[in-house]
């Protein structure tokens, strides 16, 4: 992996990619779906590659696949449980057919900022969650940070009623599903690459993520605006296959763990400033952005928040109060 240049854009440039991998090196593909560029995901993952190939050279080879060139989420672990990708960075929002634990972080109003998601994740119960789908041939290697989610329609979202009855895209989330049923709005299933073509041409009205992957995709571009709600955490599980990892050469394991380690600390504690630059050049490019006084924060928060019962049996209630303990 001399040949540092290891993200690739295109299908063929991934062949190429491949090649500069050397005879004897393990490779390792990373599949994702953001951009590269001012994202939280795109950055750790291109920095883990060129620190794989730069300190492993002749170990291993890390091949990056962003925009969702090689697969979207919903087909990656599938693709991974067969070998055709190593690693990938689903958001936590996209484990439901593995496991039914990660959907406290989709509870709304659950953890009031990304610092106390990160407290909550590096816990005993949280490292526990790593581990969850480890029968299924899956194993977490690490949590990445992207940030708190933001709402979007077609017209302005400042209270609770003004969602109902507008469609939304959401990731495929059970709770998420309950979120926009909460509101009386008509939530969708939809892989991220689709969303910008449905916001543009009506299929749905609205969204909700954060600053960078609506700054990223240009959402904004077809919204009527969007509201600072921060009512949610979208994070990802750096997830590889057990058969993968429990294959690798000891050392090669502890040294790319070790890396991972490293990176993961350096751009998590830089998540939140890499979704305000986003932020602050959607506003720069003369779109709104609006905020929520104190009232309307509180009416959306007992909109939602009532979504927690339907699901706590499932996740525990023990872990929901394990968590929210984690808050400042
Ligand atoms: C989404 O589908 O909206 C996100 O999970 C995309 C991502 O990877 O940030």
């Amino acid at each position: 992996a001399a040949a540092a240049a290891v993200s690739a854009f295109l299908g063929a440039a991934g062949a190429q990619a491949q090649d500069a991998c050397q005879d004897g090196e393990v490779v390792i593909k990373f599949s994702h779906v953001t951009n590269t560029d001012k994202h939280p995901k795109g950055i750790a993952a291109n920095l883990l590659a060129e620190r794989v190939n730069a300190e492993m050279d002749g170990k291993a080879c890390m091949i990056v696949y962003p925009n969702s060139q090689l697969y979207n989420d919903d087909k990656v672990l599938e693709a991974m449980l067969i070998g055709d990708v190593q690693m990938a960075a689903p958001s936590l929002s996209k484990f439901e057919t593995f496991t039914k634990k990660f959907r406290i972080f989709d509870l709304p109003f659950l953890f009031e900022d990304v610092n106390a998601v990160d407290r909550f994740q590096n816990s005993e119960d949280g490292q526990a969650l790593l581990n969850s789908m480890r029968k299924k041939g899956l194993l977490g290697v690490a949590f990445w940070h992207n940030g708190m989610k933001q709402m979007s329609a077609n017209k302005p979202l400042l209270l609770p009623e003004d969602a109902k009855g507008l469609k939304f895209r959401i990731q495929a989330s059970d709770v998420l599903q309950a979120q926009f049923e909460a509101l009386g709005a008509v939530p969708q299933k939809m892989a991220f690459s689709e969303v910008y073509g449905a916001l543009q041409t009506g299929v749905v009205d609205g969204q909700e993520n954060t600053w960078s992957n609506i700054y990223g995709q240009k959402f904004f571009e077809v919204q009527d605006g969007s509201t600072e709600t921060n009512h949610g955490i979208l994070d990802y599980l750096v997830v590889t296959s057990t058969e993968f990892w429990d294959g690798l050469d000891d050392g090669v394991r502890d040294q790319l763990a070790q890396i991972l380690a490293e990176v993961t600390a350096e751009r998590n504690s830089a998540s939140t400033a890499v979704n305000e630059q986003n932020r602050d050049l959607i506003v720069q490019a003369g779109y709104v952005v609006r905020t929520l006084n104190a009232e309307q924060r509180a009416a959306w928060v007992t909109a939602m928040k009532p979504v927690w019962a339907q699901f706590a049996d499932g996740i525990g209630e023990d872990l929901i109060a394990a968590a929210q303990s984690y808050n400042a």
